[in-house]
């Protein structure tokens, strides 16, 4: 194969009480983007459609991953990569991951896939780190495995895949606000108190094991975040509301995706996820700032092969 065109999902980080280690990929939200081999060696980004984002592969997060990926392989050649951009960067949906983890996939599948899972996300968190400063594996791993992954450790790196419930949709409002990762990252604690610790890993088990089981119930009250939301959550406007009335549309919780603006509410069956998305636009027709609606299935497969 010399050529593949990718379906390169969005992914919700942290999912309320997993900030840096929990992450979920979607179904519907995500770029597209095209691969093809070529003798010469290195990669070039040869044409971006949607967003206007650098050319310069050592300035894009897909060159900087798809670097990493050449650097460890014994592959000769080099790769030129198209991006249809649809995921905006700043929006909370993983816009860097979606570039980065569709790189190194595709990469990966035109060589025969020398590389497992794992170093497919040590390569696209070098896109990361570009983007936010920071290598954090929480979107990058659900883009390259699919449904919810957990990040165990970072040092060695441990990704353990967690069975996504199949009723479970994801209703997300991406208000056209630009938030940077690396911004919105600075203004938090760095340290916590044990009464917050002891909550947040209590959720976090909580989440785990309502996904384990498919216990809706347990899942919806373990969607708590006392650390990081209420500090990042004054970034977003409307966001109590929204929450608030997703909630009350009948959502089993909700939060912030990823650093923002992104605000996203999980929800039992699709029927409910739609009746969330209607409610949360009501809700923030009256905050005056633009917005998208996504509702989403979990995707399962993560990046995927389109043609
Ligand atoms: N865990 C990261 C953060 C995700 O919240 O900063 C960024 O998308």
């Amino acid at each position: 194969m010399e050529e593949i065109k990718v379906f390169c999902p969005g992914t919700i980080a942290n999912v309320s009480c997993g900030f840096d280690v929990l992450g979920l990929a979607l179904d519907a939200v995500g770029d597209e983007m095209t691969v093809r081999k070529t003798s010469e060696k290195g990669i070039r980004i040869v044409k971006i459609r949607g967003q206007e984002l650098p050319l310069q592969t050592e300035k894009n997060v897909a060159g900087v991953a798809g670097l990493a990926l050449l650097t460890a392989s014994n592959y000769e050649g080099g790769f030129e990569i198209e991006i249809d951009k649809r995921i905006k960067p700043g929006s909370g949906i993983g816009s860097s991951a979606a570039s980065s983890a569709g790189a190194v996939w595709a990469m990966n599948e035109l060589l025969g896939k020398p590389f497992s899972q794992l170093e497919l996300v040590q390569f696209a968190m070098q896109g990361e780190k570009l983007a936010s400063e920071v290598a954090h594996a929480d979107n990058v791993a659900p883009a390259i495995y699919g449904g919810f992954t957990l990040v165990r450790s970072y040092q060695p790196l441990d990704i353990v895949p967690i069975p996504t419930p199949d009723d479970l949709y994801a209703t997300v409002i991406h208000p056209q606000i630009e938030i940077k990762t690396s911004d919105s990252r600075k203004i938090l604690r760095t340290t916590i108190s044990m009464e917050q610790g002891i909550q947040q890993w209590g959720n976090l088990g909580g989440l785990i094991a309502g996904l384990f089981r498919s216990d809706y119930e347990l899942i919806g009250r373990s969607l708590e975040d006392h650390i990081v939301e209420p500090i990042r959550s004054i970034l977003i406007p409307g966001f109590d509301a929204v929450k608030a009335n997703a909630l009350k549309a009948g959502a089993l919780g909700g939060g912030i995706s990823g650093s923002g603006p992104s605000i996203f509410a999980l929800s039992k069956g699709r029927e409910t996820a739609e009746y969330v998305a209607q409610s949360i636009q009501e809700t923030y027709k009256t905050v005056g700032i633009p917005f998208d609606i996504h509702i989403s299935k979990i995707n399962a497969q993560g990046v995927k092969q389109i043609s």
